[in-house]
């Protein structure tokens, strides 16, 4: 899987410390309260298993399964939500975690679905953000990492299912894909 990489581009000491403050953050912007925590799979469960993990207070932790790269390395455009069931979020403040923001198509798909649904409120957290131009409005509240408009892996991110569990965010070599 190493053998793969071209190039390692956020290092997983890196990543542990921006996720010390992180925490933080969101630990200021909602003193107090229990709130939920919905991660969106697959991508986000490395991030969010070691974000949540800096949060020692009480939060229940949703998950929802949202589909939209379909194997390859572009944006397909449309969002596929794969769950029969939206979580319980009806007034109750809500933090929506991802891996990237890219078009921002995912974002806002499930920003709006969960207001639609009657939350309270809706924060939204990214590991990274992709500097592009977003095909809709939207930008997250917490982000790890600004990095380039090119294809990453690891740390939750995927190509193809696969190097989700490389433990840092690196790029791909142009013959493995
Ligand atoms: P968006 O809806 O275009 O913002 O894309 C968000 C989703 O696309 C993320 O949840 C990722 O699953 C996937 N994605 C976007 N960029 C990358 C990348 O560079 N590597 C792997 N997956 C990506
Ligand atoms: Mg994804």
């Amino acid at each position: 899987m190493e053998a793969d990489v071209e190039r390692v581009l956020i290092a997983e000491d890196v990543i542990e410390k921006r996720l010390d403050a992180m925490a933080k953050e969101v630990r200021q912007d909602f003193p107090g309260e229990v709130i939920v925590v919905i991660v969106l799979l697959k991508g986000a469960l490395v991030f969010a298993a070691d974000l949540l993990r800096r949060l020692p207070r009480m939060l229940e932790i949703e998950c929802l399964n949202v589909a939209s790269y379909h194997g390859g390395t572009e944006s397909a455009g449309k969002v596929d939500f794969l769950d029969r069931k939206l979580p319980e979020v009806k007034g109750r403040r809500v933090l929506v975690l991802d891996d990237i923001l890219d078009t921002g198509r995912t974002l806002r798909a499930v920003a709006d679905k969960l207001t639609e649904a009657g939350a309270a409120e809706v924060k939204t957290g990214v590991l990274l953000a992709k500097d592009r131009e977003r095909a809709v409005d939207v930008e997250a509240d917490y982000v790890g990492f600004e990095i380039g408009d090119e294809f990453v892996i690891g740390y939750g991110l995927d190509y193809q299912g696969r190097y989700r569990n490389l433990p840092y965010v690196g790029t791909l070599k142009r013959e493995a894909m």
